[in-house]
């Protein structure tokens, strides 16, 4: 039986849109057989629609993003931003089309909203390209584990930083280099500093938090740190105790003083160089899932990039277009169905290594370590070294302090009290270690 083709819009030619087109058009009788009806790339929206895009077709090109969405049965949306997208889709939804997109920040910030509007319009809204780049886990956390209980998603999901920090740790590249050459790939957002800070990884550990524990999380709920404090010397520091630096997003069901909530954070934390974890490399992404039944599962891949995101976009194509010709949109859930509070950051359970520039006197270890046991926080390993001073100057040491496993707050705590003293000179860096 001939079934007529399906008409898609693709909104964004840039890295990733660039790789979907070059598929659809290159590969449609791939897509014809997989789908059940031919795919037909309609048009294709960029802000400059005069500028030449590599394997498209200078015709299929406008400025016009409702132009080009009329009349499809499919958006993909790949322009980036917040309020345009979010525009286009509610329109694209309204109309009946399913939309697939990759927007992590624009989820993050209205998934309710969108996805409300994919259910009353009977239609189909996928973003398996949102976390992650190629590795498939939205489906995994959202459907398959469906019937488990989800207890902790943690795992590396920038790869912007994750270059950045693995170039710096073994070959020695400055910050600058690094992020310049990620930019250069395809990796970083189009405002970098959504990397670089953080919110790129907050924005999927919202998205997975919220699909793993079934309950609302947004953006403005999950605790942030970037990378931008990270310095050459810290991961220097790392090294010789054994550790590397990354870029985690943890989400995890918490009880705290009684309540049971979800927390979801992203920080630069120390991981043993013999932990998985520590050996994603380059723009990679790893993520492990640890749910009661399942026990421990690990999705490892490439985590950004033109190509990567654009097969994870294009298996959502096929998925909403096979939808389209079966009939019945085959909604997994969407709606929260839990109402679990979000914690705050006090709340968790982890441990510290704090490193100090400290004057170098009797009485000084005593000083430091009297504020730890007033904070009831137990100290794992104290290591110091001499730093080098000039005759005139009083001596200087570095002090690294190793914590066991207390609350966030007792340590954030003591980490205040600690700067404040008057031997400190200086308060060098501090990492949560994770992973042991
Ligand atoms: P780019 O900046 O490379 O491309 C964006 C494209 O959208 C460009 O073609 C741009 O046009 C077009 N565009 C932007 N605003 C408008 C508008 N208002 N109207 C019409 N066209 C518009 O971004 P990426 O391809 O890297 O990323 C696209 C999306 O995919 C983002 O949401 C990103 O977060 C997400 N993503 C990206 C990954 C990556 O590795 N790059 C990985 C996973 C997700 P023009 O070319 O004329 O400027
Ligand atoms: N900028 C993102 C990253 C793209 O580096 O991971 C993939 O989501």
């Amino acid at each position: 039986m001939e079934t007529s083709p399906l008409k898609v819009a693709l909104l964004g030619g840039g890295v990733v849109g660039t790789e979907v087109a070059r598929r659809l058009l290159g590969r449609a009788a791939d897509f014809e057989r997989r789908v059940g009806a031919p795919l037909e790339l309609t048009a294709v929206a960029v802000r400059d629609a005069q500028r030449e895009r590599p394997g498209i077709p200078a015709a299929l090109l406008t400025d016009d993003v409702d132009q080009a969405m009329a009349g499809a049965d499919i958006v993909i949306e790949l322009m980036g931003g917040i309020d345009e997208p979010r525009r286009a889709i509610l329109a694209a939804l309204d109309s009946g089309a399913s939309v697939v997109t990759a927007n992590k920040a624009l989820l993050a910030a209205h998934y309710g909203e969108l996805m409300a509007a994919a259910d009353s319009a009977a239609v189909r809204l996928e973003h398996e390209a949102a976390v992650a780049g190629a590795i498939p886990i939205i489906r995994p956390v959202g459907d398959s584990l469906a019937g488990d209980e989800i207890t902790r998603v943690m795992g590396i999901v920038n790869g912007t930083t994750n270059y950045i920090l693995d170039q710096m740790d073994r070959e020695g590249w400055d910050f600058d280099r690094a992020l310049t050459t990620a930019q250069e790939l395809g990796f970083a957002e189009a405002d970098p500093t959504a990397d670089v800070g953080g919110h790129d990884a907050a924005a999927k550990a919202a998205i997975l938090a919220a699909l793993a524990f079934h309950t609302p999380v947004s953006i403005d709920d999950v605790h942030v740190e970037g990378i931008a404090s990270v310095t050459a010397d810290m991961i220097e520091t790392a090294r010789a105790q054994g550790f590397a630096i990354k870029l985690l997003a943890i989400c995890e069901k918490l009880v705290s003083e009684g309540r049971a909530g979800v927390s979801a954070r992203v920080y630069p934390a120390l991981l043993p160089r013999e932990h998985v974890l520590a050996q994603v490399s380059g723009a990679f992404n790893a993520v492990f899932v640890e749910a009661e039944a399942a026990g421990s599962l690990m999705f490892y891949g490439q985590g950004a990039g033109g190509a990567p995101t654009a097969s994870a976009v294009l298996g959502d194509v096929v998925s909403v277009a096979r939808r389209k010709v079966l009939g019945g949109r085959g909604q997994y859930e969407h709606a929260s169905t839990a109402t679990l509070p979000v914690l705050p950051i006090s709340a968790i359970t982890t441990r510290y290594q704090i490193t100090l520039d400290v004057f170098d006197r009797p009485g000084v270890l005593n000083a430091v370590t009297e504020v730890f046991a007033a904070h009831g926080v137990s100290i794992e390993l104290v290591q110091q070294t001499q730093l080098p001073a000039s005759e005139a100057a009083e001596r200087h040491a570095k002090l690294v302090v190793a914590t066991h496993s207390g609350t966030d707050e007792a340590l954030a705590q003591t980490v205040a009290d600690i700067a404040a003293l008057s031997v400190v000179n200086d308060l060098t860096s501090v990492l949560r270690i994770e992973g042991l």
